[in-house]
């Protein structure tokens, strides 16, 4: 099955906002693989990032995301990566639809509360880079229930 890296960044932990947010993807039917509290180091953040180094945000992008802990998910289910992008809403939140995380939780590009793999190609290579140990593989009791 497919499987997207989301992490709520440091507002959306400061917020508190971490328990909302997997709510969501608990409830939507996806399965947590992995799961942990970070303080990513700005090199490690340059890493996770790497396709904006030159954009005139990166230097601030990048002093954001280690300005505290982030946390780090890995969630598995059926076009996780493109549903999970949905649930965040637009890069941007005042274009969000309300509904979506960013469109019910924030306001500001800078501050928008999480991020989510933007293709499966991307999503597994952040999967590593976050989770090199790999995730945990297990069996929930109700799949029958969600996919048919
Ligand atoms: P992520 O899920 O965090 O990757 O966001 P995204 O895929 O919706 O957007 P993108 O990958 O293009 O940019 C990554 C992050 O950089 C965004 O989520 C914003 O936090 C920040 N960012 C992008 N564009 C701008 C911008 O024009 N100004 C500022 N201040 N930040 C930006
Ligand atoms: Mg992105």
């Amino acid at each position: 099955t497919e499987r997207t890296y989301i992490m709520i960044k440091p507002d959306g932990v400061q917020r508190n906002l971490v328990g909302k947010i997997i709510q969501r993807f608990e409830e939507r039917g996806f399965k947590l693989v992995a799961l942990k509290l970070a303080q990513a180091s700005e090199e490690h953040l340059e890493k996770h990032y790497a396709d904006l180094k030159g954009k005139s945000f990166f230097p601030g992008l990048i002093k954001y995301m280690a300005s505290g802990p982030v946390v780090c998910m890995v969630w598995s289910g059926l076009d996780a990566v493109k549903t999970g992008r949905a649930m965040l809403g637009t890069t941007n939140p005042l274009q969000s639809a309300a509904g979506s995380i960013r469109g019910d939780f924030c306001l500001q590009t800078g501050r928008n509360i999480c991020h989510g793999s933007d293709s499966v190609e991307n999503a597994e290579k952040e999967i590593k880079l976050w989770f090199p140990d790999g995730v945990v593989q297990w069996t929930s009791a109700l799949e029958g229930w969600t996919y048919e």
